[in-house]
């Protein structure tokens, strides 16, 4: 089939780049022109594992294409997905202006009938604007259908190329059999393509994000009443997990979700509830608990150093709000390194991918380390961001040598207590006992 993808970020990009893999002729439009130059030339502007060689494959072979003429983009395409950003505005509701403007500006170029479907995370009822907006100019038929996407960082391509589910808003048959067609190839495991209105399919997306959000502020906040009775959070975890009502996934505490859907979403979600008059209290917990777990771990390390940081260097480990990603947006890292330099603290980090994206944002406030031991020199204590593998299994005997104390403040909980005991360190994570070094007393 043909395919045009308006918007090359993240869920465009990946989108584009799949479908051209499952044998699309694939056209991507950006009023970038920077950016598409970029992607002209083999450059791909985001950090995704696997997205390269789809992308060199397919561009190599014809398949992928980019531009900035939106004409030349959807001539004689089938579908055209608006991948567009849905920035929160001032109020936390998403902004529709990227995505009104391509529909304005769609209309009088649509030459046959193609299929709109919307790829962002929008609110409900933006399929019902898109589509009016598009009949002001439009002399064709066309349909608009609301095809949320589900994609995590880092797994993009995977979660892409073996959906869970294939979610489609339309009503129209003539837009279900295009669609079926499209997505055929994804979901021959068995997986199910569930089609349902436009407005469900909508919300469909903001109750899979928001619900996430709750299953993880639930389990943070279950960690720290663990703390206080002295319970271990990665036991309970285990025994609630295998609950198959329950499930395994997303139950692991932390210092706070991060990341460019969640906070978002759960922000547009708690929007349009009180548009229509619903108090969705959850919710409203869920946005103060997340606020109140990212700036949990600055308390404890002031304690620990008698309330004073002044001249104490601080190493953290992970700035990407997860692992596999260069992505810093709400990382809670971030929020960290802030509250610490304003206790006159000094910061060196490190961080596999996202130390480029830091560096943009703080500049020379801090240091950049060149490798994970690197930034543990002289470092009064170490503090863990995010979950990178590499920071599970290190090397004790190297990090002794470098850093000035034994401790770790773990915001994700990444090693065990036994091991913590047994290397001697003194170790405060997330809903677990604190670790203290044995004192040995001569008799
Ligand atoms: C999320 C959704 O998972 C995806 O379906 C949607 O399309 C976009 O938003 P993403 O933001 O890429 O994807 O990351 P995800 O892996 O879901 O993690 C989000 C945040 O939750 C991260 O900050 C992560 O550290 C945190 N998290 C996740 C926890 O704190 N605990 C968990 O158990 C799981």
């Amino acid at each position: 089939m043909k395919l045009a993808v308006i918007g090359t970020g993240y869920v465009g990009l990946v989108t584009g780049t799949c479908f051209a893999e499952t044998g699309n002729q694939v056209t991507c439009v950006d009023i970038d022109e920077r950016k598409v130059e970029k992607l002209n030339n083999g450059i791909i502007p985001i950090y995704e594992p696997g997205l390269d060689v789809l992308f060199n494959r397919n561009t190599a072979e014809g398949r992928l294409k980019f531009t900035t003429n939106l004409a030349e983009g959807i001539e004689g395409a089938e579908v055209i997905f608006l991948a567009l950003p849905t920035p929160p505005g001032e109020d936390g509701s998403a902004d529709l202006k990227y995505i009104l403007k391509v529909a304005d500006d769609l209309g009088p170029l649509l030459k046959q009938y193609a299929v709109v479907v919307d790829k962002s995370t929008v609110p409900v009822g933006t399929a019902e604007k898109v589509r009016n907006m598009i009949s002001k100019g439009a002399q064709v038929d066309f349909d608009v259908v609301s095809n949320p996407e589900f994609l995590r960082e880092g797994v993009a391509v995977e979660d892409f190329m073996k959906p869970d589910r294939v979610v489609i808003g339309t009503q129209s048959e003539k837009a279900k059999t295009v669609m079926n067609k499209l997505y055929a190839p994804l979901v021959r495991q068995g997986n199910p393509v569930i089609f349902m209105d436009e407005r469900s399919a909508e919300m469909t997306k903001y109750a899979a994000n928001a619900f996430l959000a709750v299953k993880i502020s639930f389990m943070n906040e279950i960690a720290n009443l663990c703390e206080k009775v002295g319970a271990n959070v990665d036991d309970i975890r285990r025994g609630i997990g295998t609950d198959s009502r329950i499930g395994k996934r997303f139950l692991f505490a932390g210092i706070g979700y991060g990341g460019s859907c969640f906070p978002k979403d759960v922000q547009a979600l708690a929007k349009t509830a009180q548009d229509n008059a619903y108090d969705f209290k959850i919710l409203k917990s869920v946005m103060d608990v997340n606020a109140q777990q990212k700036s949990k771990l600055l308390p404890l390390i002031k304690d620990h150093f008698d309330g004073n940081l002044k001249g104490k260097t601080i190493a953290i480990w992970g700035l990407a709000f997860k692992p596999y990603t260069d992505d810093i947006r709400e990382a809670p890292a971030l929020e960290n390194i802030r509250a610490l330099l304003s206790e006159g603290a000094k910061v060196t980090v490190y961080d596999p991918e996202a130390m480029e994206n830091v560096r943009n944002l703080l500049g020379n406030q801090i240091t950049y380390a060149h490798t994970s031991y690197a930034a543990l020199d002289d470092a009064d204590a170490l503090v863990i961001m995010t979950e990178w593998p590499l920071f599970r299994t290190p090397d004790f005997n190297k990090m002794n040598l470098l850093l000035k104390n034994k401790v770790i403040f773990d915001g994700r909980n990444v090693y065990e207590l036994d091991q913590m005991k047994e290397v001697g360190y003194t170790y405060y994570s997330i809903g677990r006992e604190t670790v203290m070094p044995e004192v040995h007393q001569s008799a």
